[in-house]
């Protein structure tokens, strides 16, 4: 790349500990990986509740925060960053609505949620919403030292 090449969009994906727990990872990153985006760290995790203070901090004080950070501390998850074009906005278009039973079919969360009676915390995926999350996101799941 020289100076007039914009660096590549990066986002950070979550597979939550139901996506984990269900052995649906490597269905969700062949998504990731078909649609035409790289991997370019995947790591298994457990989460922490200060990374989760920093991460979910936009949601600090909602009814549904305690709970979800509860779930996102009930086993591992894995941490991955995608690269490509457009790949914050595509790999929300992805995921589908954050209610897996509202998500369309086609979507990770449509086609696999398995809502019925869950959690809407339960909907196996987070995509970051900004370039500015992206980066926050990033950082604060793979820092470096
Ligand atoms: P949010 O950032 O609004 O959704 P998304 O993951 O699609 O960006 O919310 C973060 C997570 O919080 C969401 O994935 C699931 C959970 N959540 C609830 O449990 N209940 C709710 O009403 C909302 C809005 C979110
Ligand atoms: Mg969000």
């Amino acid at each position: 790349t020289d100076a007039t090449t914009p660096a590549p969009e990066r986002t950070l994906v979550l597979v939550k500990p139901d996506g984990v727990r269900r052995g649906l990872s490597g269905e969700i990153l062949r998504r990731i990986e078909a649609k035409g985006y790289t991997l370019t760290a995947v790591e298994l995790k457990n989460a922490t509740p200060d990374v989760l203070a920093q991460h979910y901090a936009e949601h600090e004080g909602k009814p549904f925060y305690a709970p979800l950070v509860e779930f996102m501390l009930s086993g591992p998850v894995l941490a991955v960053v995608a690269e490509g074009q457009g790949v914050i906005a595509g790999f929300r278009s992805l995921a589908g609505a954050t209610d897996p039973t509202a998500a369309a079919p086609g979507t990770i969360r449509g086609d696999l949620g398995r809502d019925w009676g869950l959690k809407v915390q339960q909907n196996l995926v987070h995509g970051s919403d900004s370039p500015e999350s992206a980066e926050r996101e990033i950082g604060l799941w793979f820092p470096q030292p």
